[in-house]
């Protein structure tokens, strides 16, 4: 079965979030989130920093991180402005904020992210096929480019394309399973030649990885998994969706301690060039 249909067959058992993705700002979609905790930008963000730092350090220049699945720029404010998400929750929920129009919040956004200091000086690129999402995280800043693209069924355009080059890490939170190989492979070209970017994934462990290792292993891409190490994504929205969740762990034959517990779990996967993989894993993800 191709990794398409068996992604779709898993996502139904999750529950249906994809109404919140499109609005202009993220007012919903954090009103939406704080309801099951969603966290995953926070544990991630450890990760990312050393990643990111490291790549600096062997670059010796600042780096370019693209974030997959990027929706408003949640990693990048995360990262730029050394937040948490609860800073995030309690902006974006704020009840004072309530009656501002998509374009006032954007504007007082783009203030309130240009007041505070800057803790990271990547360029975070996003893609992500909501154009709503990409043009609100471009206009604030937090991202310093954005692509409004769904791989999975459109073609990088010669301008996505360039944009590419110069990434040094690819990232993503909350979006494989979304995104399959078929939006890895469509990528790899566009990067430059000789220096293939660190692709760094919090991956749902009901999604299967394996089908973006092997697109990856192609390009000469070696894949380690954090051993031992789960990462909450976030609550169940319900009863229903965990006991489905459940029935797809089991029927892979895959952990399921954590969901038990109430909580989808993700894992983290690092993909380098093989001749990159000098570091130990567990030495760069420091959780
Ligand atoms: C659960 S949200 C995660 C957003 C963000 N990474 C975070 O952790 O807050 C999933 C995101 O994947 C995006 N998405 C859906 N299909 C995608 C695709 N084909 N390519 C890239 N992103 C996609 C959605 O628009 C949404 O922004």
């Amino acid at each position: 079965m191709p990794t398409t249909t068996t992604n779709k067959e898993i996502n139904s058992a999750k529950a249906d979030m994809s109404h919140i993705y499109g609005h202009p700002d993220p007012r919903n979609y954090f009103r939406e989130l704080q309801k099951v905790d969603y966290r995953i930008p926070e544990l991630a963000k450890p990760v990312f920093t050393t990643l990111i730092q490291h790549l600096e350090e062997r670059k010796n220049a600042p780096v370019h991180a693209l974030d997959v699945g990027c929706s408003y720029g949640v990693n990048a404010a995360l990262l730029k402005h050394d937040l948490k998400m609860d800073d995030l929750y309690a902006r974006w929920t704020d009840p004072a904020l309530d009656a501002a129009t998509p374009e006032q919040m954007t504007d007082a956004d783009r203030r309130f992210f240009s007041a505070l200091p800057v803790a990271n000086s990547a360029a975070i690129y996003g893609l992500d096929p909501s154009s709503p999402a990409i043009s609100y995280g471009e206009n604030t800043g937090l991202l310093d480019r954005g692509m409004a693209v769904n791989l999975e069924e459109d073609e990088l355009s010669d301008v996505a394309a360039d944009t590419l080059a110069p990434v040094d890490l690819v990232m993503s939170t909350g979006c494989v399973g979304y995104v399959t190989e078929i939006s890895f492979a469509k990528m790899i070209p566009a990067f430059a030649e000789g220096r293939l970017p660190w692709m760094a994934n919090f991956v749902l462990r009901m999604f299967p990885f394996d089908p973006i290792v092997n697109e990856l292993g192609k390009h000469g891409y070696v894949t380690e998994k954090l051993e031992g190490e789960q990462f909450i994504q976030r609550a169940f929205a319900s009863a229903e969706e965990q006991e489905g969740v459940l029935d797809k762990l089991k029927a892979q034959g895959l952990d399921s301690s954590g969901e038990s517990e109430g909580n989808l779990i993700a894992e983290f996967y690092l993909s380098r060039p093989a001749q990159d993989a000098t570091v130990p894993l567990r030495e760069l993800a420091t959780t």
